[in-house]
């Protein structure tokens, strides 16, 4: 009995040590289903009205998983009419070798409509890296970009897209958000996000995972597990494109005043702790601690971001000065059983709930109703 549990144990460390390595090591091979690409696409097709678009992460011919070409480009072609787009243009990395470049602009086959069948092939110079010259002049010609890029590459990918004066919808981590290259842009208004956010989605990768909830997800969401769909969790896309869900007001009719207990005010920062977007005060003109995910909801014209706590960059923690957490609290906290990996100097948001209980907070985004 020993034996059989050893072994089941050692199956489930090696399938999860699997998985990590993917994650890790590999986890820029992950390919967006149609499914995705037609959910949150379709919200812009206005915005692709007359303009080139470029996927230059993206490969024609699926890149040797044996799967279908690039949905990205397989959904431009299928909408280039009815959305009146005037060129798709995509690249696609080959490490090692010349790479080839797509081009739909036009019906070559002269069947009277353009559509898969037109793509035309050109040889790259080089190996279609998103940063060498030839992929930077076809990024000059384009008005937006639209891809799922490489998530290692994240926050270079971004910044080229900020040097070129891009507009772009792109495939990203929930983690991106607190990336001191990435949180600027957001609290400045220049980035946000789309409609599909923080979502669990389905990739094909050239990886198995064999455990049960990824194989349940998987096959709710109609793909087949045993052909390498994984489940990815804390998806979302990152966009500069216009968004009529960032234009709706968040209204709550939840209230401060009366309220006051609702709402603790932060040992460490003069503000107050909203655990929930839901809860977002209408009434409050002071700052207010809010999740992350208040982002999915945030119209620039009804509150500012001041900044984010838990996190080093500009508009971090220092940046606005939070106290340390300090050793009163501390001490509450340990005396409670808190084993969190919290010390006296730190500067995550903390306070005392109304039971006088020590309690800490993650990654809080401060923001402030506008007048
Ligand atoms: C997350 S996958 C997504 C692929 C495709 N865009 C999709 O959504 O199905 C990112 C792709 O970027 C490619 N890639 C990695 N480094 C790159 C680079 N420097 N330039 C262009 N593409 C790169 C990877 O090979 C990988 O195929």
């Amino acid at each position: 009995m020993a034996n059989e549990e050893e072994t089941a144990q050692n199956r489930r460390a090696g399938r999860n040590a699997n998985l990590h390595r993917a994650n890790t090591e590999k986890n820029d091979e992950f390919y967006t289903t149609y499914e995705e690409v037609e959910k949150e696409l379709n919200h812009y097709a206005k915005q692709f009205n007359n303009k080139v678009i470029y996927c230059n992460c993206d490969d024609h011919y699926g890149i040797g998983l044996g799967t279908p070409k690039s949905q990205f480009i397989k959904y431009l072609a299928d909408n280039f009419e009815a959305f009146g787009i005037k060129k798709v243009i995509a690249t696609h990395y080959e490490p090692e070798k010349t790479s080839t470049m797509y081009i739909l602009d036009k019906d070559n086959t002269g069947d009277g409509i353009i559509c898969w069948e037109d793509i035309e092939e050109i040889k790259l110079k080089g190996n279609g890296d998103f940063r060498s010259d030839e992929c930077i002049k076809l990024l000059q010609q384009a008005d937006i970009v639209i891809t799922n890029p490489p998530f290692s590459l994240f926050r270079e990918y971004v910044a080229q897209l900020y040097q070129y004066n891009k507009k772009f919808l792109i495939i990203g981590n929930m983690n991106a958000i607190t990336y001191k290259e990435i949180f600027p842009l957001i609290k400045e208004n220049k980035l946000w996000f789309g409609y599909g956010f923080n979502r669990s989605m389905v990739f094909k990768t050239q990886y198995k995972n064999t455990l049960e909830a990824n194989r349940k997800f998987v096959i709710s969401k109609g793909y087949n597990p045993d052909d390498n769909y994984i489940k990815t969790p804390a998806v979302c896309w990152f966009t500069n494109l216009e968004n009529i869900k960032h234009q709706e007001l968040i209204n709550t009719g939840k209230q401060y005043y009366g309220f006051e207990e609702m709402y603790p005010h932060y040992d460490n920062y003069d503000a107050i702790e909203v655990s929930e977007v839901k809860n977002i005060p209408m009434d409050y003109d002071g700052i207010m601690g809010v999740p992350i995910t208040f982002l999915d909801k945030h119209n620039p014209e009804q509150f500012e971001i001041i900044g984010c706590a838990d996190y080093t960059g500009k508009y971090g923690s220092d940046w606005l000065c939070v106290g340390r957490i300090g050793e009163t609290w501390m001490k509450k906290y340990r005396e409670q059983g808190g084993r969190g990996h919290y010390t006296a100097n730190m500067t995550s948001l903390v306070y005392y709930d109304n039971n006088g209980n020590a309690i800490p907070t993650f990654k809080r985004i401060l923001i402030k109703r506008k007048k």
